[in-house]
């Protein structure tokens, strides 16, 4: 059953097309009838809340979503999929690194005039980290974009990896007439006056001479698709498209179905489980809080790793260390969010929560294993948070707690002095928290220059820490589970703590 999962998400930088391709896809599957759905709750949804409006205002989405849906494959086969949102931007690496640890595979859209920026060269590092395969969508081709073997080659010499056309657009910008499929020889084309048409395979079509050329060398020039190696995250299959035009996207899909990895094992201390061990375990990857700001709800976010899940099961929890039942898990769909009876290995679930569930943790029936892979990562801004009302103390811990547990910002309480800091990886994630303390917890606060430069984490003995504990106290924090945190003024700081307290380890990640 389980094999029928296909767990993905998209990157890509910014005005790429992602959303655009969200759509056609979630189109494709029967998930929504009329494309704009996306855009249009998302509008709602931001309407809803104040933080969100930094999202329509810098036109970048800031929060990872999870959608499902079906489609019948051209082996009429049915195949559940499972999109996760990841955030467009680099600012949120940790949040996109966490989402990418509970897919089995990724789709990494490229604008056809742009090439490949920074922002996803980083996520592109992060999956090679944790060798989630890729495939490549070439977007916009419909528009003037740069010559295709300009883009394959950039993508294999930045990336690094074996690249293989599956697809060629047949002219691009003006004179776009089609994509054709290098394995089939078919070709989808335009047709009709109409923005909003779906490609048609038109087999008689006649291609220009130069283009014939072109596609003869793209097959003769680049390694055959093999799918033992793009599995392994070795070569990525590149599909030419356009998501606005629906173009190349039939083809994609057809490609998730067929190569993608259904769900694959997750590493825990004693070794990978395999999905197909019976009894239920999942991980929790993502808590977000206040999704409805009419009702203090919190959902955790959990991967099904291994066993099917049915409703009111009781799991415990590793943080928790006792069971609990799990009533209302939550399956969202591109429209709803519905009440899930039952889940497969690679589905995600919503359990709403109060707190007692957290990013990292392992859920199962046995409680006897832990999966692992969820650090924290060293902040790279550090900032001092300051009230404009002293009396709200309790509430910013509260929120500054909350928000870190979604990953928004770190918090690190200091051991000597009140002013609590918060570390983030960039500077937007500041904005977002002023604007969330502010809509959400009715605490105005101000953020100041902190004298610290980055963080890391310190183990050793206890002696060990005893002994860096009385010398350092000015510059030890607690971070919110309590762990000791050495605040380091420049990276010199930090070497030079390391050379002088050897029996000590600096960590500048932290396993969840
Ligand atoms: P993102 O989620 O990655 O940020 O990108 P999004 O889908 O919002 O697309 C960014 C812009 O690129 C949008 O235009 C969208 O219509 C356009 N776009 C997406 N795919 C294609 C394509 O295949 N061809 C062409 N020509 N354009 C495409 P916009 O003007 O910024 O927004 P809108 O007013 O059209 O919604």
């Amino acid at each position: 059953m389980s094999n029928s999962r296909r767990t993905f998400a998209i990157i890509s930088h910014p005005d790429a097309g992602k959303t655009t391709l969200t759509e056609k896809l979630l189109l494709q599957g029967g998930a929504i009838h009329l494309a704009g759905q996306v855009k249009a709750r998302g509008a709602a949804r931001r309407a809803r809340s104040d933080w969100m409006k930094i999202e329509q205002q810098r036109g970048i989405s800031v929060t990872s979503s999870v959608m499902t849906f079906e489609r019948t494959d051209a082996n009429g086969e049915t195949v559940t999929f499972n999109l996760l949102d990841t955030p467009g931007h680099e600012d949120f690496s940790e949040d996109t690194y966490r989402t990418l640890t509970a897919v089995d595979s990724a789709i990494m859209v490229i604008d056809a005039a742009k090439g490949i920026e920074p922002q996803t060269r980083k996520l592109f590092e992060v999956c090679r980290l944790r060798s989630v395969p890729i495939i490549t969508f070439i977007n916009k081709v419909d528009r003037e974009g740069r010559a295709c073997f300009d883009l394959l080659d950039e993508v294999a010499d930045m990336l690094a990896l074996d690249v293989c056309p599956m697809s060629w657009p047949v002219g691009m910008g003006g004179l776009f007439q089609g994509i054709y499929d290098l394995e089939s020889g078919k070709v989808s084309r335009p047709e009709g006056p109409s923005k909003e048409f779906l490609g048609k395979v038109d087999e008689n079509v006649e291609l220009p001479e130069e283009v014939a050329e072109e596609m003869e060398l793209a097959q003769v020039g680049y390694p055959d698709f093999d799918l033992e190696a793009y599995r392994a995250g070795d070569l990525t299959p590149v599909y030419f498209g356009s998501a606005l035009k629906n173009f190349g996207v039939t083809e994609l899909i057809e490609a998730i179905s067929q190569y993608a990895p259904p769900p694959r094992p997750q590493p825990t201390e004693e070794g990978p489980i395999d999905p197909e061990m019976p009894e239920v375990t999942g991980f929790i990857f993502k808590v977000q809080a206040n999704m409805d700001p009419m009702h203090r709800d919190r959902i955790a976010f959990m991967r099904l790793a291994s066993g099917t899940f049915k409703r009111g099961m009781k799991l415990t929890p590793s943080g928790l260390g006792k069971a609990i039942a799990v009533h209302s898990p939550i399956m969202f769909f591109a429209q709803d969010r519905e009440i899930a009876d039952t889940a497969e290995p690679g589905d995600i679930i919503g359990i709403p929560n109060h707190g007692t569930l957290r990013v990292g943790d392992t859920l199962s029936e046995k409680n006897k294993i832990r999966y692992i892979g969820l650090p924290n990562f060293a902040p790279e801004i550090l900032r001092r948070v300051a009230l404009k009302d002293p009396t709200k103390t309790k509430q910013l811990r509260k929120a500054l707690d909350d928000l870190s547990e979604e990953g928004v910002i770190q918090v690190f309480y200091p051991e000597i002095g009140a002013q609590w800091i918060v570390g983030v990886v960039g500077q937007l994630q500041l904005e977002v928290l002023i604007s969330r303390l502010e809509a959400e917890y009715k605490v105005e606060a101000m953020l100041e220059a902190s004298p610290f430069d980055t963080a890391r984490w310190i183990k050793g003995t206890d002696k060990a820490l005893d002994d860096f504990e009385s010398f350092n106290k000015m510059n030890l924090a607690r971070d919110r589970d309590g762990d000791l945190v050495f605040m380091a003024r420049s990276a010199w700081d930090v070497n030079y703590q390391q050379e002088r307290n050897p029996e000590l380890t600096f960590s500048a990640t932290k396993e969840r």
